[in-house]
């Protein structure tokens, strides 16, 4: 059974700054997000699910297909912060949780998972992944993303859990993106 990333890692990089892994300003972290957004098979859904939104860059490209967004994140700087950066965007919620204890009611069409799953305890990662795929309308879609190379803190890195996604029974791979430093992948219900 692997652990958890610890919450001091969380509380550590949280207390550095209001963008502690500089997303509003890495081209890196802005051409991923645009490519995020681009595989996204449909152009507009009904509801959608963010969980890990951090600071809500992505949040505001994915809030701009579907009417009804809901971001959740485990901080309070983070909710603070894509509270704010999504103030003037309608349909968007911003709520304070954690996945999978905090998952919402309900069901969306799309789920997105973008460097959020890697934290995750094994049991943790096996419920999120059961979740997400329960939530899911038939043929809703899953759109994951996140970093490859191996961090220390990470408990998985971003080729295992991918992995684990795409052996889900209860998913299809529509399609794939890996570069060195990340893995993107679309899946449906
Ligand atoms: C590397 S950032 C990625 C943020 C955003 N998804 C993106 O791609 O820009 C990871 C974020 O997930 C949050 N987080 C980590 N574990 C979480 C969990 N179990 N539930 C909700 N948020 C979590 C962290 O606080 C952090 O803001």
């Amino acid at each position: 059974m692997r652990p958890p990333t610890p919450d001091a890692y969380f509380d550590e990089w949280w207390g550095r700054s209001d963008d502690p892994w500089a997303h509003a300003t890495r081209w890196s972290e802005a051409r991923k997000y645009r490519l995020t957004a681009a595989a996204l098979p449909r152009p507009r859904y009904d509801r959608s699910f963010e969980p890990g939104c951090g600071i809500g860059v992505l949040t505001t490209l994915l809030a701009a297909r579907s009417p009804d967004h809901l971001a959740m994140e485990r901080h309070p700087r983070g909710v603070a912060a894509t509270r704010e950066r999504c103030a003037g965007l309608p349909g968007v919620t911003v709520v304070e949780g954690r996945i999978p204890d905090d998952w919402p009611a309900g069901s969306f069409d799309l789920v997105v998972l973008s460097e959020v799953l890697y934290y995750l305890s094994s049991p943790e990662l096996d419920a999120v992944l059961d979740r997400a795929v329960e939530a899911l309308v038939p043929g809703g879609d899953l759109v994951a993303v996140h970093h490859r190379p191996s961090v220390d803190e990470h408990t998985w890195t971003g080729d295992e859990v991918h992995e684990r996604l795409r052996a889900h029974p209860g998913l299809t791979s529509l399609s794939r993106l890996v570069e060195e430093g990340f893995v993107l992948d679309v899946l449906q219900r």
